[in-house]
């Protein structure tokens, strides 16, 4: 059945929890598109195109062009963080923009204020600030966040809006009694329930007003089944977790390359050395351990060693991530892999990654925000695997493992387009090209 999609008139009000790097480098790079200052390298939405029909039909319209996308010009920006510097000056501290184009901006950036965060210093250890709130049980915390939605909403004329975690990486917790329904979870916020984490009372509140709900980092926020349930009650797309930018990214274009010709693998060495405000909060072992089970899952996943114990049964993997302040947002990430071919011959592939971690992330978030709201538009509701493409951990149905490799997942998103417009999918079988 092809959706009906409703039109995206009016403006679109985006919401990051944390208004760090990554947020301001996405608003910042939005403004400096529409004013011609740069162009938005690295987004599919703005420059991707989509195949339709057959080869021979020259169907290749831009995918904003095929589907009815928000425009950058109906973007609105909003955020909460701990601190209390607006857009621009988080963007100028976090150092990821040159300051000649920030200028440039300013005038846009430094209207973004931020709202008082809903934080606990259990859940990010290494940083505190002063823009909390401070008032009431998580439950109160949960409906002042929903007032600030509102209240951001009627200010700026929104037509819609979506959130985005882009807060620092919490904490290490696993899903708890408290997680698995909806009256536990509510009965939890009211008691302060130690188990809920602030990323979740952004989602709960997210949810609970409708709104469409993605999660950048790698804790666990919305993957349990209390939120799960209420985004499919109040129909509601949502979708996470852990932006695939930098290693990852490389990772699963790699490793799905080895397997396709069946070529082994007994040891791939990760490290990273990264310097900014996020470095800084996986330094502390709680939160680098959320990190360190996302990046882990990806390889197990991708080469399925219960398939092909004769190559990969073996495999040692091992990621790390270094605090090394020189460097600031420009990560740099090395990969030692050691493979092996015909007879088990031994050969080695040696990645040096001298990246940007904000600049590759920034366009993801664009992604996902703007095909966000075209689920909502198009009555899609509960976890979106079709972005998957976006996600170190994608979240999928229980039961069912993630699809990791990007080449399939690129598939997936196309193809969710042309069903959504009601084209035929693409295939690649191609028989009809030789009858
Ligand atoms: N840049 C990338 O390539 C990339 C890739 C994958 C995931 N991520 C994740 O995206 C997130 C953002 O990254 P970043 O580089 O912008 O980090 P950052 O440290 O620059 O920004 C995070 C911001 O969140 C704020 N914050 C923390 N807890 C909060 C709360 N409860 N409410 C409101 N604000 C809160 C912090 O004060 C900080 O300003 C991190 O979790 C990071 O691990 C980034």
């Amino acid at each position: 059945m092809t959706p009906k999609i409703a039109p995206a008139k009016g403006k679109l009000g985006i919401l990051t929890p944390g208004m760090g790097a990554v947020s301001t480098t996405f608003m910042a790079g939005v403004e400096a598109v529409k004013k011609g200052l740069g162009e938005p390298i690295g987004s599919l939405t703005q420059l991707g195109t989509v195949r339709l029909g057959k080869r021979t039909d020259n169907r290749t319209p831009k995918i904003k062009e095929f589907v009815p996308l928000a425009g950058l010009n109906q973007l609105v920006f909003g955020g909460w963080d701990i601190f209390e510097d607006n857009a621009y000056e988080a963007a100028a501290h976090a150092q990821v923009l040159k300051p000649e184009l920030l200028k440039k901006l300013k005038p846009s950036l430094q209207k973004v204020k931020p709202m008082k965060a809903v934080f606990d210093k259990n859940y990010v250890k290494r940083i505190d600030g002063p823009n909390v709130k401070t008032k009431g049980n998580l439950r109160e915390k949960a409906e002042a966040l929903m007032d600030d939605m509102k209240t951001f909403q009627t200010t700026n004329g929104c037509d819609r809006l979506v959130m985005i975690w882009c807060g620092s990486t919490e904490v290490f917790h696993r899903p708890e009694a408290v997680h698995q329904t909806l009256a536990a979870f509510e009965k939890g916020l009211a008691k302060n329930d130690p188990g809920i984490a602030p990323s979740q009372v952004y989602a709960y509140a997210a949810l609970k007003s409708g709104v469409p709900f993605a999660n950048g980092a790698p804790n666990l926020t919305h993957d349990i089944p209390a939120l799960l349930g209420l985004a499919r009650d109040h129909e509601v797309p949502v979708c996470g977790k852990d932006f695939k930018t930098g290693q990852t990214y490389m990772k699963t274009l790699l490793a799905p390359g080895l397997k396709a010709r069946m070529l082994g693998c007994s040891g791939w060495f990760s490290t990273n050395i990264l310097g900014n405000r996020d470095g800084e909060v996986l330094d502390d072992p709680g939160s680098f351990k959320t990190k360190e089970e996302t990046k882990l899952s990806v390889l197990d996943q991708i080469l399925q060693p219960n398939l092909y114990p004769e190559l990969y049964k073996d495999l040692f993997h091992s990621v790390k991530i270094n605090y090394y302040p020189p460097r600031g947002d420009e990560k740099e990430g090395w990969d030692n892999i050691d493979i092996f071919g015909w007879l088990g011959y031994p050969m080695q592939i040696k990645i040096d990654f001298l990246c940007r971690d904000s600049i590759l992330a920034a366009p993801l978030v664009l992604d996902l925000v703007l095909f966000l709201d075209l689920a909502k538009r198009a009555g899609m509701k509960g976890v979106q695997e079709w972005l998957s493409f976006y996600f170190k951990a994608p979240m999928t149905a229980p039961g069912l493992y993630p699809e990791h490799d990007v080449f399939i997942q690129l598939m997936k998103l196309k193809n969710t387009l042309r069903w959504m417009k009601g084209e035929e999918l693409i295939t690649h079988l191609g028989l009809e090209y030789y009858d």
